[in-house]
C-alpha cells in the first residue's frame, strides 16, 4: 500500500518498486534488480564496500544524519566478539511515516542492505527492530525473511560464499525512547528501554556488548542501489556531502500530503507548490517543522529559498532529522502546537534522566495552563528557562528533542504567547487538537 499518488517530480530510487504488482514478494524483487548488489558485495573487500558508501555521501536517515560509510568503518573486525547488524524500524518521531512503507512495499531491499552490512563486518546475525504499533508489518517482513532463506540469500553458506547470516524480527512495545539506539539495544536484550552512557557507541560496544552496525531502515534500504550503481552515481543525485535521495513525509495543511522520494537539496518551495499541490484552501503558510517534531520550527520567512538537505536546514538553525515535514498554515494556533508537542515528549520520556522526566512534565503543566487561559507573563521566560535547562543534560537526546521545539516556538512566536495572556480562561474540555499538523 502507498499513502498517496506518486509525483512526476520524484526521483524514485528506493521507492521504485512500490507501485509494481506484489512489490513485497521475492519474485518482484528478483525481477527488478533484486539481490544483485549482494552478489557484487561478496566479490568485494570490506574496505571497498565502505569506500563506496563514503563516496556516496549517504547519511543516516534516522535523525542525526551521520555519514554511514564512516559509521561502518568504526566497527572493529578483530574484537574476538561476534558482530551484529540492527535495523532501527522503531519509527516513532511524530511526522515520520516512511520506514513502514519501505518494509511494507520492499522488505527484500532492506534485507539486502542488512546482508551487505553483515558481509562487510563478517557478522552472522541481524535483527529488524520494529515499532510495536506496526504489528502488521512483522508478518510481511517475516514472510520476506522466509523467502530469502528459501532462495539461499539468508542462512548457511550464502550463495556459496561460506558465510552464514541469520536475520530475525523483534518488536518494541510502542515506546518512542526505544528508537534511540542505545535504549533500542537494551530493549532488544530484554531489558527496560533506557539509554546507555555514550561513548562507547554501538559500533564498538553495541548489542550484547559486541560491535554493532545500527542504522535506520531507510539507510539500509539505500545500500543495495549504491553498490549496484556506484557511490559516485548516488552522490551525484544530491548535493555535496548530502548524497542521494530521501523519503520526505509531508503532513499538515497542504493539498497533497504524502511520502515523496526527492533528491537531497530539492527546493522546499517546489515541494510545497509542485509536489504537494500548494497550501490547503489557498491559505498562507505560517510555519514549518522540517524534520519531525523534535526539529525546531521555521517561520515562513526562514523557509524562503530553503533547500532540503542536512547542511542547508542546519544553516537555517533546524534539522533535516527523520524527514517528517509538518506544514502549518496562517490559522494554526502555535501555543496549541507547542502544547501538543510537549504532551508527546512528556508521555514518551522514559524517566531515566531527571531533567527530561521533570522538565517535560513541568513544561506540559505550564503549557496546559497557558493554553487554557490561565497563563502569567512570567510563564514565558519560565518555559524558555525550563527548556534551556533540559538541553544537553540527559543520557540521550530525548531531552533535547523536547527542548528544541519548545524553545523554537516560544522565541519565534513569542507574540502569539503574549496574545494568549489577554484571552479569558476557557473550558478545559475544548482543549488541544490530538494531532499536530495532521489534517
Ligand atoms: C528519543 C530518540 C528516538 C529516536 N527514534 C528513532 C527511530 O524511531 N528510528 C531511527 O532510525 N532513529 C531514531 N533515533 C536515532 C537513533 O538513535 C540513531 O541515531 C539512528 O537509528 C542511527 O541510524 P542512522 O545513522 O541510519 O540514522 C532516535 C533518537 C532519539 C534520541
Amino acid at each position: 500500500m502507498i499513502f498517496n499518488e506518486p509525483s512526476p517530480l520524484e526521483t524514485k530510487v528506493i521507492s521504485q518498486r512500490w507501485t509494481l504488482p506484489n512489490p513485497e514478494s521475492v519474485e518482484t524483487y528478483l525481477a527488478n534488480d533484486g539481490y544483485v548488489a549482494i552478489k557484487k558485495a561478496l566479490e568485494m573487500t570490506p574496505e571497498a564496500i565502505i569506500d563506496e558508501l563514503k563516496t556516496s555521501s549517504l547519511r543516516g536517515r534516522g535523525g542525526a544524519g551521520f555519514p554511514t560509510g564512516m559509521k561502518w568503518s568504526f566497527v572493529p573486525r578483530n574484537s574476538g566478539k561476534p558482530a551484529y547488524i540492527i535495523c532501527n524500524s522503531d519509527e516513532s518521531e511524530p511526522g515520520t511515516c516512511k520506514d513502514r512503507l519501505l518494509m511494507e512495499n520492499d522488505p527484500h531491499q532492506l534485507i539486502e542492505g542488512m546482508l551487505i552490512a553483515g558481509w562487510t563486518v563478517k557478522s552472522n546475525k541481524g535483527y529488524v527492530f520494529i515499532r510495536g504499533e506496526y504489528r502488521y508489518l512483522i508478518d510481511i517482513v517475516d514472510r520476506a525473511i522466509a523467502e530469502a532463506y528459501e532462495r539461499g540469500y539468508l542462512g548457511k553458506n550464502i550463495l556459496g560464499s561460506g558465510w552464514d547470516f541469520d536475520l530475525y524480527t523483534h518488536t518494541g512495545a510502542g515506546a518512542y525512547e526505544c528508537g534511540e539506539e542505545s535504549a533500542l539495544l537494551e530493549s532488544l536484550e530484554g531489558k527496560r528501554g533506557i539509554p546507555r552512557l555514550k561513548p562507547p557507541f554501538p559500533a564498538v560496544v553495541g548489542a550484547f556488548q559486541s560491535p554493532t552496525i545500527l542504522n535506520n531502515c531507510e539507510t539500509f534500504s539505500a545500500v543495495p542501489v549504491i553498490l549496484r550503481n556506484g557511490g559516485a552515481w548516488y552522490a551525484s543525485l544530491g548535493t555535496p556531502k548530502n548524497g542521494g535521495t530521501r523519503l520526505l513525509c509531508v503532513s499538515g495543511h497542504v493539498n497533497k500530503p504524502g511520502v515523496y522520494e526527492l533528491p537531497l537539496g530539492f527546493p522546499l518551495q517546489r515541494l510545497l507548490d509542485e509536489v504537494c499541490g500548494g497550501m490547503r484552501n489557498g491559505k498562507k503558510m505560517k510555519a514549518l517543522i522540517p524534520g519531525g517534531s523534535s526539529s525546531p520550527v521555521l517561520t515562513a520567512a526562514e523557509c524562503e529559498g530553503l533547500l532540503l538537505d542536512y547542511d542547508s536546514i542546519a544553516k537555517a538553525k533546524s534539522m533535516a532529522g527523520s524527514g517528517g515535514i509538518v506544514v502549518l498554515d496562517e490559522d494554526t494556533d502555535i501555543v496549541a502546537v507547542a502544547l501538543r508537542t510537549i504532551k508527546f515528549y512528556a508521555h514518551e520520556s522514559c524517566g531515566w534522566c531527571i531533567p527530561c522526566r521533570e522538565g517535560t512534565t513541568w513544561l506540559k503543566k505550564i503549557l496546559t495552563r497557558f493554553h487554557e487561559g490561565y497563563g502569567k507573563e512570567s510563564d514565558i521566560p519560565l518555559i524558555a528557562e525550563l527548556a534551556d535547562n533540559m538541553f544537553g543534560r540527559t543520557f540521550c537526546a530525548l531531552g533535547d528533542a523536547a527542548a528544541m521545539p519548545t524553545t523554537g516556538f516560544i522565541t519565534k512566536f513569542r507574540g502569539e504567547f503574549e496574545e494568549y495572556l489577554k484571552k479569558a480562561p476557557r473550558d478545559i474540555a475544548t482543549s488541544v487538537p490530538e494531532l499536530v499538523g495532521i489534517h
